[in-house]
């Protein structure tokens, strides 16, 4: 996958997309990221891109000129063109697997009060906020999303399976993960995962992640729990947890 990202912190996204499992990704040519400097494309004199807001109020906004050249510059036609910002909607694992289908992507990072509005009206596809609360630039958000969409892509992680367990992939949040050693300062690994008995092990663990998303995210337990492809076992465990 190719992705482009425009910003005008270039240096933010150093050390984050070159370590670890991206890092790799990148060096197996799995994941091509390039990351444009906004300001070089500014027209102006003093490499200016951004200006005080039409109709007044705080703060600067970046100008439409700088970005539609670079956007021109990468040819960012027949490709998704994400905005980085709180209005728009909240990412989630299912966006995250949409956009792990794409070949190619391009991420806008705003910075200030945000961008010209005729950049989101004529270039961008996706608005994408990562939460209800205001970052002072879009460029965590954008490596957020970077990551949780690369992981996605055949071949970055080891095992491909890693993420089907994962917390939000199968409507449920992960059951509780242990490793050596088995005990540590006298707290111990449930027993149960030390038996080797797999069939008890699996009930285990989904009973682990009916519970944690009961407790911790109610929404998705009752969404979950109205399947209509639920197994007579899921149903069983569901019915314990509900009589608890
Ligand atoms: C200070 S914010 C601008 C906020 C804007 N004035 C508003 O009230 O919606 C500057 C930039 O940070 C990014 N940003 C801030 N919070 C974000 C979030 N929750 N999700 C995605 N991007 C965010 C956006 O790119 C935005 O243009």
């Amino acid at each position: 996958m190719r992705i482009d990202v425009l910003t005008l912190f270039p240096k933010m996204f150093e050390d984050p997309l070159g370590e670890s499992i991206i890092g790799r990704a990148r060096e197996k040519d799995i994941l091509d990221i390039n990351i444009i400097n906004i300001r070089d494309f500014s027209n102006d004199k003093h490499k200016k891109v951004d200006d005080y807001p039409y109709g007044g109020g705080a703060g600067m906004v970046m100008q439409a000129q700088p970005i539609f050249s670079a956007l021109e510059a990468i040819n960012a036609r027949d490709c998704k063109v994400i905005y980085m910002s709180p209005k728009g909607k909240t990412f989630n694992q299912h966006i995250a697997k949409e956009l792990a289908k794409e070949n190619k992507l391009i991420f806008i990072c705003g910075h200030y009060e945000g961008i010209d509005q005729r950049v989101i009206d004529y270039w961008v596809t996706d608005e994408i906020s990562i939460g209800d609360y205001v970052l002072t630039g879009g460029e965590l958000p954008a490596m957020v999303v970077i990551d949780a969409v690369a992981r996605l892509i055949p071949g970055v992680l080891g095992q491909e399976e890693s993420y089907i367990d994962e917390s939000f992939y199968s409507g449920l949040l992960e059951y509780p993960q242990y490793t050596r050693p088995s005990e540590f300062r006298n707290l111990k690994v449930p027993d149960i995962l030390l038996s080797g008995n797999h069939k008890k092990i699996d009930e285990w663990r989904k009973l682990q992640a009916l519970n944690i998303t009961k407790k911790n995210r109610p929404d998705m337990f009752k969404k979950y729990i109205n399947r209509k492809d639920l197994s007579n076992e899921e149903k069983r465990l569901i019915k314990l947890l509900i009589e608890e």
